[in-house]
């Protein structure tokens, strides 16, 4: 089996990158990444070249993207722009990448005839109110940023190639991860290294917004699930029953750092702030048979802010330009 995992130096395609090198050492794995701001080759360093090999490639090239999905047996496609700040402030990569990008993945896998596992978030849902049910496969999608309008743009793309073209794809929508390599500039690292740089912690507006966390090693093994197991056609949700609010998660990672538990502050909103993510995964878990490793949340986080405090070389050089971007938003 010859894998191309697009986006596999982000966070969380590096983590299944890493995922799949361990759990299934007959795999070769092929990744095709741009090394956007996000993208870092430190993410996959330690690879052996027998089992893994890397092009610097931009999914949006026509050219790029063919000889890739040509060359391999399934694509597994996480490249995209991801973070919502960015989105509301200049949207234009967003459309680029995430609706033009998956696109082009789309015609590849097409044209060779490819196995395709398109990777998408549970934000293309929009939010819910806190008594309202979680998400599910059936929800109606209503995204509400630029980033999670064209995630659903390349959802009903990829729907699309599945009808008209019957491209053999499947698609997961996963809610909020968190681990090591996760660039500062999210949530809980930003909140980490703020604390390790000897700053108080920042809550977007009231800091009752709540995420549904999961780690990255989880979402990855819910995508070797349905790349092995999966129906093609179908979409899955995938989530660990990890809902907090964000003010929540502060006080844990300043408990776990040894700080008082009320040492942060609250800066100005996000434009359009959803409220609330949760995801019902009852069809992964019932049809597929997967489940979360990680059930305590506070053994990951304690994971994670091990990781960022014996890190520090990785998430350094990231961390002035991050915090200069967030100073001019007053957030
Ligand atoms: P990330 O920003 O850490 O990494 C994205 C990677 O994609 C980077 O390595 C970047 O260089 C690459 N990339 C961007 N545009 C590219 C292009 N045009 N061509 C080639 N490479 C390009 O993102 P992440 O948090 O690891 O997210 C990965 C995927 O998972 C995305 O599709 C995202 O929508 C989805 N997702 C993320 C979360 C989350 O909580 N972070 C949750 C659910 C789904
Ligand atoms: O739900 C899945 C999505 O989760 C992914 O599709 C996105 O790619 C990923 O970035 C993430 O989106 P969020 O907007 O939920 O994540 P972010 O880390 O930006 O923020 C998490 C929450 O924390 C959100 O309510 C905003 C808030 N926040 C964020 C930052 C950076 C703060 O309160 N303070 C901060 O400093």
């Amino acid at each position: 089996m010859k894998i191309l995992v697009t986006g596999g130096a982000g966070f969380i395609g590096s983590n299944f990158v890493r995922f799949i090198y361990n759990e299934r050492p007959d795999w070769y794995i092929n990744v095709l990444d741009s090394l956007t701001y996000a993208g870092n080759t430190k993410n996959l360093d330690g690879l052996e070249p027998s089992r893994y090999s890397f092009i610097k490639g931009d999914i949006c090239d026509e050219a790029t993207i063919d000889a890739a999905v040509a060359d391999c047996d399934a694509v597994v496609h996480f490249a995209a722009e991801t973070h919502v700040d960015n989105s509301v402030h200049n949207p234009r990569p967003f459309v680029d990448s995430n609706i033009v990008g998956t696109f082009q993945v789309l015609e590849a896998v097409r044209k060779h005839n490819k196995r395709l596992h398109h990777i998408s978030t549970d934000e293309v849902y929009g939010d819910l109110e806190p008594g309202d049910s979680k998400f599910n496969e059936k929800t109606p999608y209503n995204p509400s940023s630029p980033y999670s309008a064209t995630k659903a743009g390349s959802d009903h793309l990829v729907q699309a190639w599945i009808r008209s073209f019957e491209v053999q794809a499947t698609i997961s929508n996963c809610s909020n991860n968190y681990g090591p390599y996760q660039h500062v500039e999210k949530f809980i690292p930003r909140q980490i290294t703020e604390i390790l740089e000897g700053r108080k912690p920042k809550l977007y507006g009231n800091g009752q917004n709540i995420r549904d966390w999961i780690h990255a090693e989880d979402h990855s093994s819910g995508v070797l699930a349905i790349l092995e197991k999966g129906k093609v056609g179908e979409t899955y949700l995938i989530g660990a029953n990890g809902e907090k609010t964000n003010q929540e998660v502060v006080e844990s990672i300043l408990g776990l750092m040894g700080k008082n538990k009320a040492d942060y502050e609250h800066v100005n909103d996000r434009p359009g702030h959803d409220l609330r993510y949760a995801i019902d995964s009852t069809k992964i878990r019932t049809e597929l048979g997967w489940q979360p490793r990680y059930t305590d949340f506070k053994d990951g986080l304690a994971q994670t802010i091990d990781w960022y405090k014996q890190n520090e070389a990785w998430w350094k050089p990231q961390k002035t330009q991050t915090e200069a971007k967030y100073k001019e938003l007053g957030r």
